[in-house]
């Protein structure tokens, strides 16, 4: 403790480890600012332009006085755009009462750990990771269980394994396909085997529309006793814009949203606007984007 302070900080507000990639990224802009060449290998971002037509939504919206709390669940036009689009791409039926739309994935999941986990419950999750994840469930008392993964495997989860960790505390196995860091993604049967295991998914789908080789599926077309995390921060080259989404069974969601009204209350009105846009008019981008190679220096 600080001599002169009366300050106590909290367990659990020092015990969270920093996300390393952001300190690289602010280590980085700082050296930029002091007049350094920097080459951004650090986070997980596209290196392009947010398209066009997302950022003349968001001009148009603000103009237009579209700058006011929403709905705690998100704008109804965006979750009917986000139920369309599960419909679309994975033929699953989503009802808008089972969206939460936020600021990124980022809340969601430390709302989602804070409404699955009583202190000593536990999920399981991948080794390797992404880094964030078992900061939140152990910020809300719980118990992270890291299954060892394998090469062979794809380094995602495999059934077998993951049932010598459940125990009657396990709350949810957390997958990730396309996954970070391995960049690896769960095939059809495999996604279909882990949604035969007896404890929820939490599925965390940001990388979905990044995918170079093969199908991309949803776990919601294997079941409906999963809870999946998505957003618009990495196919839409829209990191900054902070908009992300969470589908629950409609068992969870009061809770879920009771949370993030006294949290977050809502995402920003013109940011959800220009989500519609980004899931309506967007594709042809987001396949350029995805097509594109490092080329070699002439
Ligand atoms: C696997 C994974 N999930 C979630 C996030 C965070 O996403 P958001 O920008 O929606 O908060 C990242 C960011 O790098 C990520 O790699």
């Amino acid at each position: 403790m600080d001599s002169l302070s009366n300050i106590h900080l909290a367990h659990r507000a020092t015990e969270v480890t920093p996300f390393l990639a952001m300190e690289v990224m602010e280590r980085a802009k700082a050296l930029e600012t002091a007049g350094q060449e920097v080459i951004y290998l650090c986070l997980g971002e596209p290196d392009f332009p947010t398209p066009e037509p997302i950022v003349k939504t968001a001009r148009d919206a603000m103009a237009a006085g579209e700058t006011r709390y929403t709905h705690s669940l998100g704008r109804i036009e965006l979750r009917e755009a986000l139920a369309e689009h599960y419909h679309q791409r994975y033929g699953v039926r989503v009802d808008t009462e089972q969206i939460i739309i936020s600021s990124g994935t980022s809340p969601l999941m430390l709302l989602l750990f804070a409404a699955l986990c009583n202190p000593a419950d536990n999920v399981i999750l991948t080794d390797p990771g992404y880094a964030c994840y078992p900061n939140f469930i152990r910020f809300v008392g719980g118990e992270p269980r890291f299954l060892r993964t394998r090469p062979e495997h794809g380094f995602q989860p495999h059934p077998e394994e993951v049932k010598t960790l459940l125990n009657n505390r396990t709350r949810a196995l957390l997958i990730n396909s396309p996954a970070n860091p391995a960049g690896s993604v769960l095939s059809k049967n495999e996604l279909q085997n882990l949604a035969k295991l007896p404890i929820p998914l939490v599925s965390d789908e940001i990388y979905h529309g990044l995918t170079y080789e093969g199908e991309e599926h949803s776990a919601l077309e294997f079941t409906d006793n999963a809870f999946v995390l998505g957003g618009f921060s990495k196919a839409y080259a829209m990191t900054g814009w902070r908009l992300g989404y969470l589908i629950a069974p409609k068992s969870a969601v009061r809770a879920l949203q009771t949370f993030h009204q006294n949290v977050v209350i809502s995402a920003n009105s013109f940011v959800q606007l220009a989500g519609v846009t980004a899931l309506k008019e967007c594709d042809s981008y987001v396949a350029e984007m995805r097509a594109e190679r490092i080329r070699p220096p002439p």
